[in-house]
């Protein structure tokens, strides 16, 4: 394919990724995005994937999974509840690549899918899910012991102290007018929301490593700033607008050990137990 056909075989698609073609053509994604992926992707050049099984959950055009690929992973499996079109029909074929995607909801996914996995990328799907608990048991029974899980999230930074998770809709959310936003742990809840599923977090790193005073700093200047709008335009209707949360990104690296699900917490919240039974209350 010469570099005309190229460049007229790239105009056929939308992207979401940029992934550099040649030396002189990549794909046309959104720039914007850049800089959470290339946090992700330091960390997974940090994990060993050489030989592994792994899982790219929300896979898109597929920058981690060719990425994971090339870095000498035996199997790549993505999976999206949206395949891409440029993927499947243009890069897959490009890079004579042999990752397998799949259209699929991370809630369907289970250990007789695709089997177990060494590793899962995790990037830019966990603040759309609005199961976030569900969706990362559902990761956790596809790994398999000692396996490697990657979350790239937005996360909202602030309450450092206190395991939380902000879960606006509609016009609240952060990342309004976009309504498909909805879960904004911050660092704790996401990490302690981990722990008590059986995993164990090794790095996590902010993107813009906004503290918590810069937070209530920022929220205090809009908020002074909204009340004065709405004192000088009294007659408009109050400006909904003004959010306390303020988001950075996050990337997650979290290991997972054998899962006992016979404690009782496990039988608790995951299938059923007798304490009641047993004990009232
Ligand atoms: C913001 S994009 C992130 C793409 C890529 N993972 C990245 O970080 O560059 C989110 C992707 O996850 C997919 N997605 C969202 N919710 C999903 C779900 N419940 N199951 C599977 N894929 C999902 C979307 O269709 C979209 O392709």
């Amino acid at each position: 394919m010469d570099e005309t056909e190229l460049r007229q075989a790239l105009a056929r698609y939308a992207f979401y990724h940029i992934i550099q073609l040649t030396d002189t053509i990549s794909t046309p994604g959104n720039p914007q995005y850049v800089p959470a992926q290339k946090l992700c992707m330091k960390y997974l050049k940090s994990v060993d994937v050489k030989g592994k099984r792994v899982l790219d959950i929300g896979c898109r055009d597929g920058l981690f999974s060719f990425a994971a690929e090339s870095m000498g992973a035996a199997e790549v499996v993505g999976i999206d509840n949206d395949l891409s079109k440029a993927a499947t029909e243009f890069l897959i074929p490009f890079f004579n690549s042999k990752v397998r995607m799949h259209e699929m909801n991370l809630y369907d996914l289970k250990p007789e899918s695709f089997g177990l996995f060494d590793v899962v990328i995790f990037p830019g799907v966990l603040y759309h899910l609005r199961y976030p608990f569900w969706g990362l048991r559902a990761i956790r029974d596809v790994l398999k012991i000692g396996g490697h899980l990657l979350i790239e999230t937005a996360i909202w930074v602030g309450e450092r102290n206190n395991a939380l998770l902000f879960c606006p809709i509609g016009e609240d959310n952060p990342y309004a007018p976009d309504s498909t936003s909805c879960t904004f742990f911050n660092e704790k809840g996401l990490v302690d929301t981990l722990t008590s599923l059986g995993f164990q977090t090794v790095h996590t790193e902010l993107l813009s490593k906004i503290s918590a005073s810069t937070t209530l700093r920022s929220y205090m200047k809009r908020f002074i700033s909204h009340m004065s709008t709405r004192f000088i335009h009294a007659d408009r209707p109050p400006n909904k607008q003004v959010h306390w949360c303020v988001v950075d990104r996050c990337v997650v690296h979290s290991t997972i050990s054998e899962f006992d699900k016979g404690t009782f917490i496990a039988r608790y919240w995951e299938t059923t137990h007798d304490v009641h039974t047993t004990y009232g209350g």
